[in-house]
């Protein structure tokens, strides 16, 4: 395909379609949303054993122990130190993410991600060997900083080797690699689960170095990012790389001459923090806040985190529950498939609109299920066996239309939008943002869940229906744009043309 030329929406289309090379770059690159998807998926099957509550948290195991059938199920895993558990990870992710910023722009994408992986490693180890809670949580810290620098550097390195008419798919790796990495924790959580007598949760928690190792090695023989170079003046090795990921026949000319054109009015922006006030840079700001934001309020992540813990909360036995999160984790791999084949066609409006419509009726239909069920007290009847197959059929295709829309785009869509200048800066404040709301999700669910009970579901469906308002009202569609074209969508946006007038196509150099 080496050599395809479409016409791009920016106005340029450079040569140059979907190498081998470039194909591979992305693949490994994409290891490093394997060790954030591990992390997600695998706490909340450990925090589900017994014999890990019994060791770590035994208030909340006596709790679900001495619970009777007439007691409020809604709050028996209410514990905010066992939340701590998950949450404190996306914490130290957020912290990680700011201060990688900087690490990408000077030394480059590649050494942040080995970096990352390094991090993650170290995390691992720790809590493999954890005697103690302290360990624990410092386990998860380090592996929350080394989820903090992978997720910065990324996406963003994605975006910028790929060639812009298959910008989409390729990006989308990084989340399909998310959802594997969920689906293999959800699944060694369900395998370890079956050896009684032995520290499942340990074998969990210790397979992270997996996916660590294999982002570390990976991104050791990885090429720099042309646009990466570029920024830290070696122009000529830009060019090389350029000419090797579009393919040797390709003529990278035009293409190399706007990166460097980019990268050279880049460098009057000596501080890009403070650079995004700027009103020229409002629409990139809002979005690398609200997408984030939006992404987490979909509410996807109660079912990440707490599917098993959800499934047993409304009745169902400790395999079972295991058994139906490995479901849901399947579900969303699969699903995450069809965007990476759809969205360079139909585009992130389509999907982000329709994956909003699913979720919301899914979310409704799951309410109604459990309220008619348990009631506001939260007391079980029986659960016939239909009307379990219905509660997680309707949470499949919830996950479905999560992995579709809301998931891969909030990661493709931010890394695509910003102008190199504030890149860096910008993903930073996207990768914060994100972590700041999973954090504040996985620490207040289960009091959540406890206090709203089945009305959960309904205070996301009702973020999900402002979320769709907002991406109608204000995304343009930035399918087949070009990266370094891309202010050209601001400017043609009733709404944004405001802010980028035509003459902004160059950034406003600090002393403006
Ligand atoms: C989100 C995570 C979420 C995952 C689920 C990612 O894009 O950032 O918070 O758990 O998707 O697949």
């Amino acid at each position: 395909m080496a050599g395809a030329f479409i016409e791009s929406k920016g106005g340029k289309a450079y040569p140059g379609g979907l190498t081998r090379r470039v194909f591979f770059t992305c693949f490994v690159a994409a290891f490093g949303g394997l060790i954030f998807g591990y992390d997600l998926g695998i706490s909340g099957g450990v925090t589900s054993m017994d014999p890990f509550l019994k060791k770590f948290f035994p208030e909340v195991y006596e709790k679900e122990h001495d619970m009777k059938p007439s007691d409020n199920q809604y709050c028996k895993f209410d514990s905010q130190t066992l939340t701590l558990f998950t949450s404190s990870l996306y914490l130290a992710a957020l912290v990680a993410s700011l201060v990688a910023s900087v690490v990408t722009r000077a030394f480059g994408r590649r050494l942040t991600m080995i970096f990352g992986g390094l991090l993650f490693l170290f995390g691992a180890g720790l809590n493999f060997f954890a005697a103690h809670v302290w360990m624990l949580i410092v386990g998860r810290l380090l592996l929350g900083f080394g989820i903090g620098c992978a997720n910065q550097s990324v996406p963003i390195y994605m975006s910028e080797v790929a060639p812009y008419n298959y910008r989409g798919a390729l990006n989308m790796m990084f989340q399909l690699a998310i959802t594997i990495g969920i689906f293999a924790a959800n699944l060694l959580n369900y395998l370890f689960a079956q050896y009684k007598g032995v520290d499942a949760w340990r074998y969990s928690l210790g397979c992270a170095a997996v996916p660590a190792l294999m982002i570390i090695f990976g991104a050791f023989f990885l090429p720099e990012s042309p646009s990466s170079l570029i920024e830290r003046g070696l122009d000529e090795k830009a060019k090389t790389e350029l000419q090797k990921i579009r393919g040797s026949k390709v003529d990278v000319d035009d293409e190399f001459k706007d990166l460097v054109a980019a990268s050279e009015s880049s460098k009057a922006v000596k501080h890009p923090w403070a650079s995004l006030l700027k009103r020229h840079y409002r629409p990139q700001l809002t979005f690398a806040i609200a997408i984030p934001f939006f992404q987490q309020l979909t509410g996807m992540n109660v079912i990440t985190f707490y599917a098993p813990v959800l499934f047993k909360t409304i009745g169902f036995g400790a395999t079972a529950s295991l058994m139906s999160a490995l479901i849901t984790g399947a579900c969303n791999a699969v699903a995450t498939l069809v965007s990476i084949f759809t969205v360079d066609k139909f585009g992130r409006r389509t999907l982000f609109l329709e994956g909003g419509t699913q979720m919301f009726l899914c979310q409704v239909l799951i309410t109604s299920l459990i309220g008619i069920k348990f009631g506001v007290d939260g007391t079980p009847g029986e659960l016939p066996k239909w009307y379990a197959t219905i509660i997680v059929v309707g949470i499949c295709v919830y996950v479905a239309g999560f992995a579709w829309s809301w998931g891969p785009l909030g990661w493709l869509v931010p890394s695509e939008i910003f102008p190199l200048e504030v890149r860096s800066a910008c993903q930073s404040i996207n990768v914060a943002v994100n972590m700041i709301f999973t954090f504040a999700i996985a620490q207040i669910f289960t009091t959540m869940l406890c206090h709203m009970k089945f009305g959960l579901f309904i205070f996301f469906a009702c973020f999900v229906v402002g979320m769709s308002i907002f991406i109608y009202k204000f995304l343009p569609e930035t399918k087949g744009v070009p990266i370094e074209e891309m202010h050209v969508v601001w400017q043609n946006h009733p709404y944004w043309r405001k802010f980028v007038k035509p003459t902004d196509s160059k950034p406003p150099s600090d002393e403006v």
